[in-house]
């Protein structure tokens, strides 16, 4: 097995630094670049293994939704605390994995052999299709194979610079990839950067390689009506996209399946799932997700919006906690019927 590591950048040491602001850590370097604005600390990578647990309910316990079979080398970009890229080393452990973030402080501490996680790395190229697509996904499942010679970046110069941050042109040797998982990072993927960032993806792809990409929707709803724009759950959401609204497209999740294809990706497949906030569901399989989430959202709402919205827009921390207060309560009435687009 080669050394995914070999030619990496080392680190620079600016990206350890943390920023406590209200409590929580931040990365320093996400903060002044306004890359990424969600915490780093130990409270947010407990959170991100719950959320992978639900994931793994919502998703039957597939890790990996294309149809591959034995996987010679996956990219995660933004793999947070580790969990999704962990376990998928362990299912395949015959296949290198590659975890790449800006942050670093989040890794676990005891990885697999063939998990490499990294912050400064040459990233990759491939390219990606879907197979038919559905507007308004809540969770985007992204699957693509690279199609042919025409996909690949001409002439292009894949030394130098490093690919720790997304927004940045991917590093890694192109075709290197049988599939890259991209999941909930549209809250640090520059706005205008997704059409090159799927390109990028696609390059580093093997041909016939794809691509599985999941966003929630950061607007919670509810089929029955009941939620209106006075709740605090729906306040929550509009201050949320508002509040990095010039930065980052946080309805990205709804347009996946047609970025992928404008980036000729083919057998592309959009999926749009409910992610209910509390066990409020007469379904046992969504009742069962909804309670296990119920507990993430209940640390989500605060988490993911202490920052955009005391540093951003400026709200007072008591109101800010009032706020959050309220949405834990809608969220945990099960007369609502609250769920995110995912
Ligand atoms: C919400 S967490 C999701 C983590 C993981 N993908 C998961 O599903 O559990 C977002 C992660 O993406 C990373 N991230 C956000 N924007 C990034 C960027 N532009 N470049 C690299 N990593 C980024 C953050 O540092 C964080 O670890």
């Amino acid at each position: 097995m080669t050394d995914p590591e070999a030619g990496t950048v080392e680190l620079d040491t600016s990206y350890l630094e943390t920023v406590t602001v209200e409590g929580r850590d931040f990365q320093q370097y996400s903060i002044n670049h306004r890359i990424y604005f969600g915490p780093v600390d130990d409270d947010e990578a407990e959170r991100l293994e719950l959320q992978h647990r639900v994931f793994n309910r919502a998703f039957d316990d597939r890790l990996i939704f294309p149809p591959i079979h034995r996987p010679r080398r996956i990219l995660d970009c933004g793999y947070g605390a580790g969990a999704w890229a962990v376990e998928v080393a362990e299912q395949y452990p015959n296949c290198e994995v590659i975890g790449v973030d800006v942050s670093p402080h989040m890794k676990p501490d005891e990885t697999p052999e063939n998990l490499w996680l990294q912050v400064s790395t040459p990233l990759v190229s491939l390219f990606c299709q879907f197979s038919g697509q559905r507007e308004m996904c809540d969770i985007a499942f992204v699957g693509s194979r690279s199609l042919n010679e025409s996909f690949l970046d001409n002439g292009s110069s894949f030394e130098g610079g490093t690919v720790d941050d997304l927004n940045r042109r991917f590093t890694f040797s192109p075709g290197s990839f049988d599939l890259v998982q991209s999941r909930l990072v549209a809250s640090g993927i520059h706005r205008t950067r997704w059409p090159s960032y799927i390109r990028d993806i696609v390059r580093v792809l093997r041909r016939g390689g794809w691509v599985q990409m999941v966003e929630i929707y950061f607007n919670v709803q509810s089929d029955n009506g009941s939620l209106t724009e006075r709740h605090a759950l729906s306040q929550w959401s509009a201050k949320y996209r508002a509040s990095l609204e010039d930065l980052k497209d946080l309805r990205v999740g709804t347009r996946l399946g047609s970025l992928l294809t404008t980036a000729g990706l083919v057998d592309v497949e959009t999926k749009m799932i409910q992610l209910p906030l509390s066990g409020w569901s007469s379904d046992p399989r969504l009742r069962e997700i909804g309670t296990i989430n119920q507990q993430n959202v209940h640390k989500l709402l605060s988490a993911m919006a202490i920052y955009p919205f005391t540093q951003r827009l400026h709200m007072p921390r008591s109101e800010f906690e009032v706020l959050v207060a309220q949405a834990r309560q809608e969220a945990n009435n099960p007369s609502l019927k609250a769920y995110f687009p995912l």
